[in-house]
């Protein structure tokens, strides 16, 4: 974790920024985002693939971290948007998100929805069925609008990731399979709508992927997609988008690929295609979400309660849990964490992370090697940038953690952490009821 260091105190600094400052100041539990290194992966990602090849954009997934002030990030660094959702959609429009940049996913896609999508001129629709086709058709030609159109694609790669996590397989609720004859079906269809000018295909073989090899893979099927669709109908494809899925170190088990490693094997192998296939090599886009975000993320907690088994196991309790993380509960995901006010001091015991919540699987982390812990001290939970913030609840009522964003030694509050009013404000009482209903 290249953007964490000691200082003078002994405290884990995150940019600059002493975490145990931090936690004093801000409260605990708190998303910390690291600024600096968010803008560095994204003009790492911009730049390895503009320099394999130019013609292409990175376009980041919203999905693994989303507020008005990322939206700003995204925008200055000159990266497109993927939202899925009105509300992702919302957040960006609100943020100044210049929206020909943003491509709207979904595999279920409201009507509202993609009204809104064609009313604010979205970029691009990333079209998942023949439901949302249909859809488009009859709103494009209604609101006299035409929307630019990839079409979603299940290429039925399996990339060596978690089970739960895996979208590219045949037997997914995601896009047009390729085997069944429906994706060309689907081109087809696409092509006969006068509101919609399809210009190329999407696909995502899944996340937190550790090896180079599928992405070659899946541009190889994607291509000799192209080449038929071309056959076929005449039809060029000027883009193409791989979607995301570049894995990230979370513990040292993890063993992620330096991104150049991914982008030359998907580049390359497109270009190999393009030349034995005769076809034109098309616009490149990627998706990365977690790739972007997930590495500049810390959450700080505070240690209560201890719980000593002896012989059995050491609790060792935090104020948040699986209401701010979870996915040790959803994936069995692991973490690496460090003792931000001990960062200096050599491990010494082994200990159990429990969260805060009503429920024996909300646990953070198994077994982890520790200095001497004590009620009080500030944990730092490391690699927390994606998916943490964005699948957060409000379980048990806990309000959500506040965001503070950090950059080079100064700190500020993106996002103000929820308090007890905040869960009870779309509560109706029974005399607004009465009043109402009257
Ligand atoms: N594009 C599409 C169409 C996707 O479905 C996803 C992730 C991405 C891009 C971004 O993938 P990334 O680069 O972040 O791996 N909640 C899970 C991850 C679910 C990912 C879903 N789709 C987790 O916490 O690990």
């Amino acid at each position: 974790h290249k953007n964490l260091t000691v200082n003078k105190k002994g405290h884990l600094e995150i940019s600059g920024c002493d975490a145990v400052e931090l936690a004093n100041k801000y409260g605990t539990p708190l998303y910390v985002m690291d600024e600096s290194l968010i803008r560095e992966n994204c003009r790492i990602y911009k730049n390895e693939l503009h320099s394999l090849h130019p013609d292409s954009g990175v376009i980041y997934a919203a999905k693994a971290f989303i507020t008005m002030s990322m939206c700003k990030i995204v925008k200055e660094e000159g990266l497109f948007l993927d939202v899925v959702s009105g509300g992702e959609l919302y957040t960006a429009i609100k943020a100044g998100f210049p929206l020909e940049r943003v491509y709207f996913h979904g595999n279920n896609k409201s009507y509202e929805e993609l009204k809104m999508a064609l009313e604010h001129r979205v970029g691009h629709i990333v079209v998942d069925n023949f439901y949302e086709l249909e859809m488009l058709s009859s709103l494009t030609r209604k609101l006299k609008k035409k929307a630019k159109v990839l079409l979603r694609i299940t290429p039925g790669i399996e990339a060596h990731t978690h089970d739960y996590i895996k979208t590219g397989q045949i037997d997914s609720k995601f896009g047009f399979s390729l085997e069944n004859g429906m994706a060309m079906a689907a081109v087809e269809e696409a092509l006969n709508i006068k509101g919609v000018k399809l210009v190329g295909f999407h696909c995502h073989i899944g996340s937190q992927i550790f090896e180079a090899e599928p992405f070659a893979l899946t541009a190889e099927v994607m291509m000799k997609f192209v080449n038929s669709v071309k056959e076929q109908y005449g039809f060029e494809t000027s883009q193409l988008d791989f979607g995301g899925g570049f894995g990230i170190k979370y513990t040292e088990d993890d063993k992620p690929l330096h991104p150049r490693e991914y982008l030359k094997a998907l580049v390359e192998s497109v270009k190999k295609w393009a030349n034995e296939l005769n076809v034109t090599v098309p616009r490149i886009m990627i998706e990365p979400g977690r790739a972007i975000v997930g590495p500049a993320g810390v959450t700080l907690y505070t240690i209560g309660a201890i719980k000593d088994i002896p012989n059995v196991r050491k609790y060792v309790c935090v104020d948040g849990g699986m209401s701010d993380n979870i996915r040790p509960a959803l994936y069995g995901a692991k973490y690496t964490a460090i003792i931000a006010n001990k960062a200096n001091k050599p491990p010494k015991e082994v200990v159990s992370i429990a969260g805060k919540c009503c429920e024996s699987g909300d646990m953070l982390i198994w077994d982890i090697k520790l200095p001497e812990v004590e009620s009080g001290d500030i944990l730092a939970v490391l690699s927390t940038g994606a998916y943490h913030y964005s699948m957060a609840s409000n379980y048990n009522m806990i309000p959500r953690p506040a965001i503070v964003f950090v950059k080079e030694g100064v700190s500020w509050l993106s996002v103000k952490r929820e308090t007890y009013e905040d869960l009870l404000k779309n509560e109706i009482s029974e005399e607004e009821e009465k009043v109402a209903s009257h």
